[in-house]
């Protein structure tokens, strides 16, 4: 969704904006803008239009070297898609102009009650704030106008102001949308992800909610709402620029899919002391005095969540529901006496998930988040955290956080069991089966050959079905294929009805106990003229089986199978030639419910 990043210190602030803006180009957009200073006008410019941020680095190859400015990419929540509604957006006398992450729920009430008379130049709901802003400071100064409107603001913001008067300032504000300021050298970076920051911030701030900043070039002055000073309180930025660039690869998503065996190995070196856990005994406790676990979360991570919930009732005997968080957050079940909550999110941003954090917390119950971004809301606002390791994921298609998720869950359910295996080991064991699979290069091949209906089906029973509704999500959201993944066994109940001739069914095979069940529905399809690959694991393999997995834990194996269902999909769109790391439509982290 949306993206910020603004600049002030001693490098072309255009570079280094660009430069993040592309870096935060996967989490989906369709518009861009950015504000530079004219020192020979003595006056911020704009540029902005809809359309890639390689359009808009066109548009200021010859502005003037400034050393100040913000920028952003808009994925349209209020108005259309066109310039007038790209950010940044300017006050009436165009005295300040700005660029906003999130929503303001109450800017009709606002513009009728402040604003009458002002004419307004877009259909967003940012430039009420503009206005509001250039409204204040005809009594108040700039800190305090900016404030007095931001105490007026109903919903999220992450915001960035410039001022004409003030041309040496960056003014930020944050509450609920994420906004991070980092410092190096050569000056101060805003932005919305921590990715815009690297290479440019020795170190970064996450800045919590209704917090208020003055940026200039060798200064940083933060406040609370009430204009009271805070202190900053800045971490180290471990990553490099090659935690966040393609390199060899084609794509963030081959690359990403290939850096799962490291991955997972990451996770069993952080979470370990020699034999010993390190997760946080007090989240332990706390879900064995639980009577039941309630693991809330969305698209992918859902499907984690499913895994997630047979791990937990094998291993520890806990009973669990899973349920999807936009659904939950406005129609909460009822609840066992003692329930806990795990929330499982990739980006710790996506706003259905917050939704339910608010209401889970106003009910006192205890939250653990499992996600990738330890700066995250969610792992910032929940009682507790366990960071995923995986990296940053760049293509909108979750890979590696959705195999990083279940090596977690794994890790929790099985610190609550009797240990009669080495979860070190069997996790061991799915990074080499993995890394087995992938250095085979048969997938293109047989994806060509089967995917050229427009529709598909994953089967498989148990494990391999939640694994088979992850591999059609994957499928459907990169290829456009129509994909459902179904339970092997319900298939015959009304769905075989859309089986034809040619029609792609994918049988997921891994569990011993049921494989002779899959194989059977399989038949049932084959003989209704389906076309099908079977992905097995090497226990349960027979002749003729197209793709092989080697064996791992009966509980792990999830992990291990969804590999050759996102090879399909990547293979599937890169057939197609479609965009595969910033799918149509989609945004990586959804911060709108
Ligand atoms: C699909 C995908 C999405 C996300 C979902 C939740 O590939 O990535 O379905 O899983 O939007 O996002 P997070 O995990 O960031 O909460």
């Amino acid at each position: 969704m949306c993206g910020i990043v603004g600049y002030i210190g001693n490098k072309q602030a255009k570079d280094v904006i660009l430069d993040g803006l592309k870096r935060l180009e996967y989490r989906g957009y369709d518009s861009a803008g950015i504000s530079l200073f004219n020192m020979r006008q003595q006056i911020f410019d704009v540029y902005k239009d809809q359309g890639r941020v390689d359009k808009l680095a066109k548009s200021v190859l010859k502005s003037p070297r400034s050393n100040i400015g913000i920028g952003h990419t808009r994925w349209a929540t209020h108005g259309k898609v066109n310039k007038e509604n790209a950010h940044p957006h300017y006050s009436h006398s165009r005295r300040f102009i700005l660029v906003h992450n999130g929503v303001i729920e109450n800017y009709k009430q606002l513009k009728e009650q402040y604003l009458s008379g002002v004419t307004f130049l877009s259909e967003t709901d940012t430039e009420v704030i503009a206005q509001l802003i250039e409204t204040f400071s005809n009594t108040l100064n700039i800190e305090n106008a900016i404030l007095t409107t931001l105490r007026l603001l109903r919903g999220s913001y992450a915001l960035l102001i410039l001022d004409q008067q003030n041309p040496d300032l960056v003014y930020a504000a944050k509450y609920k949308s994420p906004l991070l300021v980092g410092r190096g050298k050569e000056g101060i970076t805003v932005a919305s992800d921590l990715m815009a920051l690297i290479g440019y911030s020795e170190e970064y701030l996450p800045l919590d909610d209704k917090t208020f900043v003055v940026a200039s070039r060798d200064n940083l002055k933060l406040f609370d709402i009430n204009h009271k000073s805070l202190v900053p309180n800045f971490t180290k930025i471990d990553m490099t620029n090659g935690d966040v660039e393609r390199g060899e690869y084609a794509h963030f998503m081959i690359k990403e899919i290939h850096e799962q065996p490291s991955v997972i190995r990451r996770i069993v070196t952080n979470y370990f002391d020699k034999d010993q856990s390190l997760i946080n005994n007090q989240i332990l406790k706390d879900i064995k005095g639980s009577d039941r676990i309630y693991i809330l979360a969305a698209g992918t991570s859902m499907h984690a969540g499913l895994i997630g919930k047979n791990l937990f009732e094998k291993l520890a005997s806990i009973p669990v529901e899973v349920h999807i968080a936009s659904e939950f957050a406005y129609q909460q079940p009822l609840l066992s006496e003692k329930p806990f909550f795990i929330l499982v999110s990739q980006s710790g941003e996506t706003a259905d998930l917050r939704a339910c954090l608010v209401n889970i917390k106003d009910q006192n119950y205890k939250v653990l988040t499992i996600t990738n971004v330890a700066t995250s809301t969610l792992a910032r606002e929940a009682n507790y955290f366990l960071e995923l390791y995986a990296g940053p994921e760049i293509a909108v298609a979750s890979t590696k956080a959705y195999v990083a998720q279940i090596a977690i869950l794994a890790l929790v359910a099985y610190e609550l069991s009797k240990k009669t295996f080495s979860i070190r080991e069997e996790l061991t064991k799915v990074a080499l089966s993995i890394e087995k699979f992938l250095s085979d290069e048969n997938m293109r091949y047989l994806t060509r050959n089967l995917l050229t209906h427009r529709n598909c089906f994953f089967i498989g029973r148990g494990l391999d079905y939640y694994v088979g509704l992850e591999a059609a999500l994957k499928l459907k959201e990169i290829s456009y294929i129509q994909t459902e993944g179904f339970a092997a066994g319900e298939l015959k109940h009304g769905t075989i009805a859309l089986i034809e001739e040619g029609t792609p069914v994918i049988a997921m095979i891994s569990n011993p106990r049921i494989s002779h069940n899959t194989r059977s529905n399989l038949n049932e399809v084959l003989a209704r003229g389906a076309r099908a690959i079977r992905i097995v694991m090497s226990n349960v393999a027979e002749e003729d089986d197209e793709v092989i997995i080697d064996e791992v834990h009966e509980l792990l194996t999830p992990m291990a199978m969804v590999v050759p269902t996102q090879l399909i999909s990547y293979y599937a769109a890169l057939e197609r030639s479609y965009d595969i790391d910033k799918p149509r439509n989609l945004a990586k982290s959804v911060t709108v419910e």
